[in-house]
């Protein structure tokens, strides 16, 4: 697996330390609050474990599982949604944690569908923004990295199912996409 890197972008040292402040941050802005952190799958999952222990306020935990890439590294343009709200948001402070800010067209459509259950706030946390990539505007509320318009995997992402579980973020060799 770590054959298939060409450079890391980000080290886990740098993860480690800008996730901590994003925890602080965001115990600070809900502070005396009861947070909603609603991940999505299956990106999100390292960065959720890592920034939950790091936000000290009462936490709900829930995921969603959204896809939009199937097996290419290019979107589809397409949200799929695969498992839909099951649990209560009305009223809640919830916080939508996912890995990285691409075109837009996920969190635009995960924005709505929760919008739609009438939350108390609803906020975004991404890891990564790649800004350059945006098909629809979208701003998150909080920010890991700006990220250049490169294909990116580690720390929850993944190429075709892979590499999610590298400590980093990393651009894979050029021969690996095609
Ligand atoms: P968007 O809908 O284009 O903003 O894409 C969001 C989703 O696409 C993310 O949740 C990721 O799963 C996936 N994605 C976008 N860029 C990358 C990348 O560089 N590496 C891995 N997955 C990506
Ligand atoms: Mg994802």
């Amino acid at each position: 697996m770590k054959n298939d890197i060409e450079r890391v972008l980000f080290s886990s040292e740098q993860i480690a330390e800008r996730v901590k402040t994003l925890g602080a941050e965001i115990t600070r802005d809900y502070a005396g609050k009861k947070l909603l952190l609603l991940g999505v799958l299956k990106g999100c999952f390292v960065f959720l474990a890592d920034i939950a222990r790091h936000i000290d306020v009462d936490c709900e935990i829930r995921f969603l599982t959204a896809s939009s890439y199937g097996f290419a590294s290019v979107s589809s343009g397409k949200v799929n949604i695969e498992k839909d709200i099951d649990f209560d948001v009305s009223g809640k402070d919830v916080l939508i944690i996912e890995d990285i800010l691409d075109s837009g067209i996920t969190l635009t459509a995960l924005h709505a569908l929760v919008a739609k259950n009438k939350p108390a706030s609803l906020k975004t946390c991404t890891l990564l923004d790649k800004p350059e990539r945006r098909q629809v505007p979208f701003v998150t509320d909080y920010t890991g990295f700006t990220c250049p318009n490169e294909f990116v995997v580690g720390y929850g992402l993944d190429y075709g199912e892979i590499y999610r579980n590298l400590p980093y973020v990393a651009v894979l060799k050029s021969e690996i996409y095609s």
